[in-house]
């Protein structure tokens, strides 16, 4: 035990060591993949390694290939990173190592997601009995979600799912926004729901709630509707009320996909972007963006838990499972896993650390800084802002294709700061996105910094 102790005690040195390097270190790593094959790739040994060797090792020859994710100054994607306590609650879950598929497993575990399910729906301002799973992402988050629209609207027209299959059963019908983020396509791949019917969406990438009324009216029988919080290019928000009216009209199941968007409940003060999202059928949010709960965690809310329930549920005779009166719960019937890892502790860390307060800092204060970011781009020579800057999320290009993805290598070569490129409406764009929980007014300057220094190629004619 004391050599175990002595390595955690080295582990968590090389752990603060990183942590500290975030302050100046490039953001991007500078090495090829080649570079970081031949550092990583060595002959497995045939005898067994010293752990401390191993893990002094792994963390010099990995260094080098690591992204400064945690960092104030890392803009990409939609990527938060982690808060001390929610990283230091990770920690403790690996060390603790609970199997979280079943109460069995580990009670505390298991009791740590329902008081995580309390605090998430008062703080979303969703129903305060919805059911919860606890996911890797909210790509398995929708996946959940789906199942459970998929069994419920089949169930309604007299439909067994679980039992029959899909196969000689009624169709279902699948509407998305036109700017629904991919993982809803997989997600009803996976299902076997096939391609969803895309409907028309605005300049922002939201909903048109008039073109979801009238394709909901051309067809009939079990209708699924996914809707968004927060488009990942822009940060829009559809029309939350009147979708969830014209869905409802039609008994069709509303979801939500709210990976980071729907944590604006949080904020009195962009709480409208979400109005009407309580009325939806089933939700996600990631825990791992913009909560900053690290890597991978997120959240499946429904409102029919007993469809949710259904659509997850196993049992096995070797498996000691709840007691029927409910009174402890197996999260194996709420999640897609079967053996998987207690990632309520680091959800519940998070919002403990932020408290309510905190919490809405968080979102306000990010939102925040996107703002003062577009306020000071667009004085850049050349730059056009893209979107309505609602949320976290800034979208802008320079004149031409070849201009925007120059100088977006350009400030990614520097080293500073880094964020991603996109498509948008057959142009290429610059995205921003401010997640981290890490991220001041002084990332935001180092950023325009960047953006204003980055030598400016010759420039294309406007269009
Ligand atoms: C709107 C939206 N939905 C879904 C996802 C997928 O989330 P995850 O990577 O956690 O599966 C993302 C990720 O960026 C997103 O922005």
């Amino acid at each position: 035990m004391a050599d175990t102790r002595a390595l955690l005690r080295r582990t968590a040195e090389l752990a603060a060591d990183f942590l500290d390097s975030l302050e100046d270190r490039p953001v991007f790593p500078q090495l090829s993949a080649d570079e970081l094959r031949s550092r990583l790739r060595v002959p497995l040994q045939e005898e067994p390694l010293e752990p401390e060797q191993v893990v002094e090792e792994l963390a010099a020859a990995a260094d080098p290939g690591i992204v400064a994710i945690p960092s104030g100054r890392y803009f990409g994607f939609v990527i938060g990173g982690g808060l001390p306590a929610a990283l230091a609650s990770d920690w403790l879950t690996s060390t603790w190592d609970q199997n979280a598929g079943l109460y069995v497993g580990g009670p505390a575990a298991s009791v740590v997601e329902q008081v995580v399910r309390g605090w998430v729906c008062e703080l979303l301002a969703l129903p305060p009995d919805a059911s919860i799973g606890l996911v890797t992402g909210s790509q398995m988050g929708s996946v959940t979600a789906l199942a459970a629209a998929r069994y419920r609207v089949l169930e309604r027209a007299g439909w067994d799912v679980a039992r029959d299959g899909l196969a000689g059963g009624p169709r279902v019908r699948v509407l998305v926004g036109e700017k629904r983020h991919v993982t809803i396509d997989r997600a009803l791949r996976l299902l076997g729901l096939g391609a969803p019917e895309p409907v028309a969406a605005d300049g922002q990438g939201r909903m048109d709630a008039g073109a979801l009324r009238a394709a909901l009216e051309r067809g009939e029988g079990p209708t699924i509707v996914c809707a968004q919080a927060g488009e990942v290019n822009t940060g829009a928000f559809d029309p939350f009320e009147q979708i969830a009216e014209a869905t409802a009209a039609h008994g069709a199941w509303l979801h939500v996909d709210g990976a980071f968007g729907l944590w604006a409940a949080a904020s009195p003060r962009l709480r409208g972007l979400v109005r009407g999202v309580e009325h939806a059928d089933s939700w996600i949010t990631d825990a791992h963006k913009w909560l900053n709960v690290p890597y991978d965690s997120a959240l499946v809310l429904c409102k029919d838990g007993e469809a949710h329930r259904a659509a997850m549920t196993v049992s096995a005779s070797y498996l000691i499972q709840d007691d029927g009166a409910r009174t402890v719960r197996d999260q194996v019937d709420w999640v897609p896993e079967f053996s998987r890892r207690a990632r309520g502790f680091a959800v519940y860390a998070a919002l403990r650390s932020l408290g309510r307060s905190g919490l809405r800092d968080l979102v306000e204060r990010t939102c925040e800084c996107a703002r003062q970011f577009a306020e000071g781009i667009v004085s850049v020579p050349g730059v056009e802002l893209v979107n309505e800057v609602v949320l976290n999320q800034v979208l802008f290009r320079f004149a031409s294709d070849e201009e925007t993805d120059d100088v977006l290598r350009r400030v990614q070569d520097a080293g500073d700061v880094w964020m991603s490129g996109t498509t948008w409406d057959g142009r290429r764009a610059i995205r921003v996105s401010v997640s981290n929980w890490q991220t001041t007014e002084e990332e935001i300057g180092l950023a325009l910094k960047s953006f204003r220094e980055a030598p400016q190629p010759a420039h294309a004619p406007a269009r």
